[in-house]
């Protein structure tokens, strides 16, 4: 498969938003948020945020899954805006992928109330929950506490007894958040607006998930440092994203 196309169009947009990325960091981002995920049973997964969608369409290139619908309403102050739509559009027709990624152009409760007949095998929240549900307060003290554990029970309601939710987002402390806030790394982050994990998992709790695994996650450039995954010193030090890993409560008999 060519993938020189999806790698110019990352490149473009890298320029374009002052982000950098490429493809080898997506590959490897990808590896790790689907290492709980059987090739067999991802038939059909659901990005709630789909966004610029370069990681979707590379998951479909190199066929770690079959289907994939995104959900975004594209907001630009959110990181994305209409030209990352029309350019994933191109993308998905350029690899002829029209069968195999859907998009739909709204946010994830439209989604839900329009599409409640669908079921996901997985679910992503990769970078969107400090978008849905924005306050610097720790959230379970803030307003929208009880309308985030709604969006996680909403998740519920379109996902089987196996479904696997995976969330990616960054910390609110640690040292590159610190370094940041004292001004002595750049970061586009503002980590004020983020959580610290036990604050989305108690909510994700009520929500009627459980959590499965937990990882810190270790950048594409510290790699080669990969036991930082599992250990308190990868938080407090190279990591500030944790990606967790959810599977439905049992129901109730
Ligand atoms: C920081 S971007 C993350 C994009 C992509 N998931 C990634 O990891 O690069 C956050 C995305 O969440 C989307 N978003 C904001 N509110 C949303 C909502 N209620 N439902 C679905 N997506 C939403 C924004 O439009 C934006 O594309």
């Amino acid at each position: 498969m060519d993938i020189s196309y999806l790698e110019a169009e990352i490149l473009q947009r890298s320029e374009r938003r002052i982000v950098s990325t490429a493809i080898d960091n997506l590959r490897y981002y990808n590896e790790k948020i689907y290492r709980y995920l059987k090739r067999a049973d991802a038939t059909q997964v659901l990005y709630i945020g789909i966004g610029h969608g370069h990681d979707a369409l590379l998951a479909l290139l190199d066929n770690r899954v079959e289907k994939i619908i995104g959900a975004d309403p594209y907001i630009s102050c959110d990181g994305n805006d209409e030209e990352d739509y029309g350019k994933l559009l191109g993308l998905v027709e350029h690899y002829s992928l029209e069968n195999r990624l859907t998009l739909y152009k709204g946010t994830i409760e439209d989604f839900c109330a329009s599409r409640s007949d669908l079921r996901f095998d997985a679910i992503f929240m990769l970078d969107v929950l400090h978008h849905i549900f924005i306050t610097r307060s720790p959230i379970t003290r803030s307003p929208l506490a009880d309308l985030a554990v709604e969006t996680f029970r909403m998740l519920r309601s379109i996902s089987t007894d196996t479904t696997h939710l995976i969330v990616s987002e960054k910390t609110r402390r640690g040292l590159r958040p610190f370094l940041s806030r004292i001004g002595i790394r750049y970061s586009s982050a503002d980590y004020s607006t983020k959580q610290q994990f036990t604050q989305w998992n108690r909510l994700a709790r009520k929500g009627g998930w459980r959590l499965s695994h937990l990882h810190n996650y270790v950048p594409h450039s510290f790699r080669r440092f990969k036991f930082l995954e599992n250990t308190p010193l990868g938080r407090l030090t190279l990591c500030d994203r944790y990606l967790a890993y959810y599977l439905p409560q049992a129901s109730s008999p």
